[in-house]
């Protein structure tokens, strides 16, 4: 079994924390929990109020919105940003589809993640691109 500070590590070691120092990473990775999901879980639900965001530390969740599939996320993959950043409740469902593990980051710690490192929001707005893209191109109509 993996203890706290291995999986510190392991969090840290996500490309979503690149930009961040060895120090820093291990910081900000201990300001959020790590959470576990089983295939079939309901991780958010749409209309619901957002308080975090969350990571994909290993596993697989699907984006919904009623029987459409909006997008598949995994390792290293983010959501719940969304009512993070503009308090709304939760666009979409997203679902666990295999044993998933999460990092979860209260919202109250995400404003103060993106003051302390702004870093982090240029990779961070280049994906919410690509799925505005994604979501805006007839493939994904
Ligand atoms: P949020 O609205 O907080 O909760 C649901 C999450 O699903 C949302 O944040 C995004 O992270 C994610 N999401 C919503 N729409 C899409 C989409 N079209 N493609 C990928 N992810 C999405």
């Amino acid at each position: 079994m993996a203890g706290p500070s291995d999986a510190v590590e392991l969090i840290a070691r996500v490309p979503f924390f690149e930009g961040l120092d060895e120090k820093s990473r291990k910081a900000v990775v201990r300001e959020g929990k790590e959470v576990s999901f089983n295939a079939g879980d309901r991780v958010v639900s749409e209309k619901g109020s957002g308080v975090g965001f969350y990571l994909v530390i290993d596993g697989k969740v699907e984006v919904r919105k009623g029987q459409k599939v909006l997008a598949a996320l995994g390792k290293g993959e983010f959501f719940g940003e969304m009512s993070v950043i503009d308090g709304e409740p939760r666009s979409a469902d997203v679902v666990a589809t295999s044993p998933t593990r999460c990092w979860v980051l209260p919202a109250w710690n995400f404003a103060g993640l993106i003051k302390a490192h702004p870093e982090v929001a240029i990779p961070m707005l280049k994906e919410l691109v690509k799925r505005l893209r994604a979501a805006e191109s007839p493939a994904g109509s």
